[in-house]
């Protein structure tokens, strides 16, 4: 879809020369000229973390796909990137060939053994920059027995910290639900980001999602901002996909992602093959959208010196 511009400049936008010699600015799959988003220039320095939780209660609209691919994407571009399996499913590790039954020591030894430091947990990936804090259905027993601990929604935060230095980014992959564990995420992060499917029922629990988020607001972490919507499993050929994401722009604005996500089989096949997008298939539509959701996400972002510790 393209608006002619009269041969005006674009500024950031990607523009293209029509037939009738106007210039022409190309519109997005939501309904908006398409920014060019920057590559960024490479760090000289690394640290401290901005952490991102990957937030959303449904199940299988891309939490996980999202974290594994951002991640790696971000990594490409020379960030310092940690990732979270806050999923006691430990999808988050298989995506990454990592068997989450054979672990010795997991997120919740570091949840809930203080003598564990987070360097123990760690566990590099197959992608250079990309690191993992793994975890497996023992993280489903932190939930239980943290309720009755004191501070109970920053036991993550706290576990994390000594890390946060050593990386630019930390992804929380959360599990599809609002409870404690997806709450202590919440309460350690900067921004969020709230994938969703482009299907009929995409909006339905997203009121209560934004109610939980605005109480963590009020509550427990002030700071904490929503970074963006990501429409993903996105298919422009029906009429239905267009939809949910105009239903999205109506409801979220400029809040909602530049970048979509299609749906594609490549995604599934690259967890099987326990690899992001990026390495199992780089030069794929689905590696570029998630090297441009990276830019985007990016320049969302304020400067690496001012964010906080
Ligand atoms: N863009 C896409 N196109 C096609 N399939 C996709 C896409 N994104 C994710 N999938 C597939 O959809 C399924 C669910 O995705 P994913 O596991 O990332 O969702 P999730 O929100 O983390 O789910 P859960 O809530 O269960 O943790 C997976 O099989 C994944 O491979
Ligand atoms: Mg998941």
């Amino acid at each position: 879809m393209t608006v002619t511009t009269n041969g005006a400049t674009s500024g950031a936008s990607e523009s293209s020369w029509g037939d009738n010699g106007r210039r022409e600015v190309n519109l997005g799959p939501t309904g908006r000229p398409r920014p060019v988003f920057a590559e960024p220039v490479p760090r000289q320095t690394h640290g401290p973390a901005r952490v991102v939780a990957m937030v959303n209660q449904k199940g299988g609209v891309g939490k996980t796909t999202t974290t594994i691919n951002l991640g790696a994407a971000l990594a490409e571009y020379g960030l310092k990137v940690l990732l979270v399996d806050f999923d006691p499913q430990g999808a988050l590790c298989i995506g990454l060939g990592i068997n989450p039954n054979s672990l010795e020591m997991s997120a919740y030894n570091l949840l809930m053994d203080k003598h564990i430091s987070a360097e123990e947990v760690l566990l590099q990936t197959g992608v250079e920059n990309l690191d993992l804090v793994p975890c497996n259905i023992d993280l489903s027993a932190a939930e239980v027995q943290l309720v009755t601990e004191v501070g109970r929604e920053y036991v993550l935060g706290r576990a994390l910290k000594p890390l946060l230095p050593h990386y630019d980014v930390c992804l929380i992959d959360c599990q599809p639900s609002l409870g404690l564990l997806t709450v202590n995420a919440l309460a350690c992060a900067h921004g969020i980001i709230v994938p969703l499917e482009c299907e009929f029922f995409a909006l339905r629990g997203v009121a209560l999602l934004m109610d939980t988020i605005a109480k963590v607001q009020e509550r427990i972490n002030s700071d904490l901002v929503i970074e963006g919507l990501l429409a993903t499993m996105y298919d422009a050929r029906t009429l239905h996909g267009r939809e949910v994401v105009e239903s999205l722009m109506g409801a979220f604005g400029d809040k909602v992602f530049h970048t979509v996500i299609n749906r594609t089989v490549r995604f599934p096949d690259s967890t099987v093959a326990g690899e992001p997008i990026t390495t199992f298939d780089p030069s794929s539509l689905g590696a570029a959208a998630y090297r441009e959701l990276a830019r985007e996400v990016l320049s969302r972002w304020p400067a690496p010196a001012t964010m906080a510790g």
